[in-house]
C-alpha cells in the first residue's frame, strides 16, 4: 500500500508510524551517545542503565517486578521480541491461540516457530465471548498471543476479560505472550493491565514492549521482552542468534526516553486524542462506518456500504481520493473483506487533507 501511495501521491495512512519529529531530548541523546562512542555491539541482552531504568519503570507504570540481570531483554523492537519469544517457548505442532482480527505479524510468526495458530474472533463490535476462548484451548495450547491496546480495533481488554483469558492459561498451563507496544496511547479513561500482573500469570507471561510507538520513534528498532528467569535464558539464546543486540547507542537514548516525565504520557495521549477525533469526522462524514478506538492509533472502519471488497476498495481509495489504507484481510486468516484500516498518527495537517479527499467518496 504505502507503494501504491507513493505512486499516487496518496497521504499515506496506511503504515502506522509518525510523519511528526520525536522529541527533542531524544534526537539529543541519540546524537550524545554517538559522540559519547557507543557505536560497538552493546551487552547481548540490553546496555545495563537501560535494563535497570526500565526494570523501574515497568514496577511503576505495569505493577510488575522484573530482575534487570535475569529477567529484561532488549530486542530489535517489539517485532523481535515477539519472534524470539515464539521460537523460544514453541516447538512445531504445539497450538497457539490468536485473538481475530490481529496485528498482521503474529500470522508469518506462527508459521515460522512451526506453531499451529488457533483463531479466536472478537465480536463486530470487538466484544469478547467466554465460550469461543474456553473452546480454544486444548491439551495441545502452549501459548496465547495478547495484544492491548489492539492494533488493528483500538480494543483495551478490560480487567474481567484478562483475568478470565489467565484462568484459562493457569488451568491449560499456558504462556501469555503478551505485545503491549501502545501501553500509553488510550482514551477515555481507559487504562492498560498487563495480564503479567495478575495473580498466577508471573511466571507464564512474556510482556513485549517497545520505544517505537510511545516516543515517536519506529526506526530505532529498539523494544524488550520481559519474562521470569527461566523463560528470559530461553528468549536470551534464541535474540544471541537472531540479531547479536540491538543498537548500541540508541539504548542509551532510550535510557533518555524513560527520564521523560509524567507530563510527557498524558501529553502524547491527549496529542493522539484529538487526532482521533478529526479522523473519525472525516471517515464518518465520507460515509464509512466507525466507532471511535478506545487505544493505540486505528480507525477500523466497515466498508459494506461502498459495495466493493476490501483490496479494490483500498486501490480505489488511492487512485481515485489520494489516501491510502490497510485493507482489512490482512488482519484475518480469512475474511476481513468488508474492513478497511486508517492510521491516525499523523500530523493535524495531514490528517485534515486526508479528510478533505475523503469528501471525494460521497
Ligand atoms: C501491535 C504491534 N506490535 C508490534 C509492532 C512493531 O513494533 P516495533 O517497531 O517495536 O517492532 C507494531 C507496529 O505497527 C504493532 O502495531
Amino acid at each position: 500500500m504505502t507503494r501504491l501511495a507513493l505512486t499516487h501521491h496518496a497521504v499515506n495512512l496506511a503504515q502506522g508510524f509518525p510523519d511528526f519529529p520525536c522529541p527533542d531530548e531524544l534526537k539529543k541523546a541519540a546524537c550524545d551517545a554517538i559522540l559519547a562512542d557507543y557505536n560497538q555491539y552493546a551487552i547481548t541482552w540490553g546496555a545495563k542503565d537501560l535494563r535497570e531504568t526500565l526494570a523501574r519503570k515497568v514496577r511503576m507504570y505495569n505493577g510488575m517486578t522484573f530482575n534487570p540481570d535475569t529477567e529484561i531483554t532488549v530486542t530489535c523492537g517489539s517485532t523481535e521480541a515477539m519472534m524470539a519469544s515464539m521460537l523460544a517457548v514453541i516447538s512445531p505442532g504445539d497450538e497457539v491461540i490468536v485473538p481475530e482480527p490481529f496485528y498482521e505479524n503474529y500470522g508469518p510468526d506462527t508459521v515460522i516457530s512451526g506453531a499451529v495458530p488457533r483463531y479466536v474472533p472478537l465480536g463486530d463490535d470487538f466484544s469478547f465471548d467466554e465460550e469461543r476462548w474456553k473452546s480454544a484451548f486444548t491439551e495441545k495450547t502452549r501459548a496465547i498471543i495478547l495484544n492491548t491496546p489492539n492494533n488493528p480495533t483500538g480494543k483495551v481488554f478490560s480487567k474481567k476479560e484478562l483475568l478470565f483469558i489467565a484462568d484459562l492459561c493457569c488451568d491449560h498451563n499456558a504462556i501469555a505472550i503478551t505485545d503491549e507496544i501502545y501501553e500509553h496511547i488510550l482514551y477515555d479513561g481507559n487504562r492498560h493491565i498487563s495480564i503479567g500482573s495478575l495473580p498466577g500469570m508471573e511466571d507464564r507471561t512474556i510482556t513485549i514492549g517497545s520505544f517505537s510507538k510511545t516516543y515517536s520513534v519506529t526506526g530505532w528498532r529498539v523494544g524488550y521482552a520481559l519474562a521470569d528467569v527461566n523463560l528470559t535464558e530461553c528468549i536470551r539464546k534464541i535474540h544471541d542468534f537472531l540479531t547479536v543486540g540491538a543498537p548500541a547507542p540508541l539504548q542509551h537514548a532510550a535510557v533518555a526516553a524513560l527520564h521523560l516525565p509524567e507530563s510527557y504520557y498524558r501529553e502524547l495521549a491527549a496529542e493522539y486524542d484529538h487526532k482521533r477525533r478529526i479522523l473519525f469526522s472525516g471517515l464518518r462524514q465520507a460515509g464509512f462506518a466507525c466507532e471511535l478506538p478506545e487505544g493505540a492509533y486505528y480507525i477500523f472502519t466497515d466498508i459494506s456500504e461502498f459495495g466493493m471488497k476490501d483490496t479494490e476498495f483500498a486501490r480505489h481509495l488511492v487512485e481515485h481520493a489520494g489516501v491510502a489504507a490497510v485493507p482489512g484481510s490482512s488482519f484475518y486468516h480469512e475474511g476481513g473483506d468488508t474492513k478497511l484500516r486508517f492510521t491516525f498518527s499523523k500530523k493535524d495537517e495531514t490528517l485534515h487533507e486526508a479528510c478533505r479527499r475523503l469528501k471525494k467518496l460521497s
